[in-house]
């Protein structure tokens, strides 16, 4: 197994390995967790790729999440997003999943929103653009590094509110359905999410996120605004262009991305499954009632 950095602050790439002997055999499961925990963003090219494939690596790492109400594959381990419809044709630009794809386009970490965080992504590119639909990201782990000691302990136990609907909201207002709004009431989280494997401290930052209670709404949503923008600053992200065979892991906890457009007159599908975040993870370091417990034992 070879590990080779792809960005100077994070990201590498595994190969000598495929996905399943990755999680199948002790020692290289836990030489890829530990890659996963140091890199934060690990990409395996030339793998034949099925759902199954997809889902048995993916859950090497933790329970899956199963998709929410209101997306394709709801109630499975699957999220597609893709611009093909059933006639097989590419769907007009005005149809729901090019508008999720452009919601898709914002920074965010997945799942923020959910009661429950995501610990990591892991993304097959299974129709491929010829030019555009890249996945951007960059780490919010070296974006915490590079603020100062004042910043840092103004941030650290500040708490986020995160709601599916804010990021929605920026793309379309109309585009959330009675049950979504129902099901995905906002969450409150962390500024910050702890690694417990290595100490090290991310900002835990996505579209999602609003406001900062305790601040006035136009003055937090300005500091999350101007927090996403140095953290995304040319030179600090990594751009994945997709080739046949990618697959591609995240840690939601220390990292941002975001798609790329692509002509929506081409077809693209991509597949996500999605790893529930555990308290081994370090969950109770970004749920704020976890933390205040444990602050007060
Ligand atoms: C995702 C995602 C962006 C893209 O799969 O979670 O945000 O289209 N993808 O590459
Ligand atoms: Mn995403």
């Amino acid at each position: 197994m070879r590990i080779e950095q792809l960005h100077e602050e994070f990201g590498a790439e595994i190969s000598g390995i495929n996905l399943i002997d990755a999680v199948s055999n002790a020692d290289a499961f836990a030489a890829v967790r530990a890659a996963f925990e140091e890199h934060s963003l690990l990409v395996w090219r030339d793998q034949p790729i099925s759902d199954d494939i997809q889902a048995t690596f993916s859950r090497g790492f933790g329970p899956l999440e199963l998709v929410k109400v209101g997306s394709v594959g709801h109630g499975t381990f699957y999220s597609r997003m893709n611009n093909i419809g059933p006639d097989g044709q590419v769907v007009p630009l005005r149809d729901m999943a090019m508008i999720v794809a452009r919601a898709n386009q914002l920074w965010h970490t997945d799942s923020s929103f959910k009661r429950l965080p995501a610990l990591a992504s892991v993304l097959s590119a299974r129709v491929i653009p010829e030019q555009g639909g890249e996945t951007e990201f960059t780490s919010t782990r070296a974006a915490w590094e590079r603020l100062d000691a004042a910043e840092q302990s103004r941030l650290r136990d500040a708490v986020a509110i995160h709601s599916y609907a804010t990021s929605r909201n920026k793309i379309d207002p109309g585009m959330m359905t009675p049950e979504e709004h129902a099901a995905l009431p906002p969450v409150r989280r962390r500024l910050t999410w702890r690694n417990p494997v290595n100490g090290r401290c991310a900002l835990y930052l996505a579209s999602h996120a609003g406001a900062i209670e305790g601040m006035a709404p136009q003055e937090g949503a300005a500091l999350l605004e101007s927090l996403v923008a140095r953290a995304t600053e040319p030179g600090h992200t990594y751009v994945h262009a997709w080739r046949p065979g990618d697959v591609i892991m995240w840690d939601n906890r220390a990292t941002m991305h975001r798609g790329r457009p692509w002509g929506g007159t081409l077809p693209r599908s991509i597949v996500r499954t999605t790893i529930s975040a555990s308290l081994a993870d370090g969950l109770e370091d970004v749920l704020p009632e976890l933390w205040a417990q444990r602050a007060a034992a």
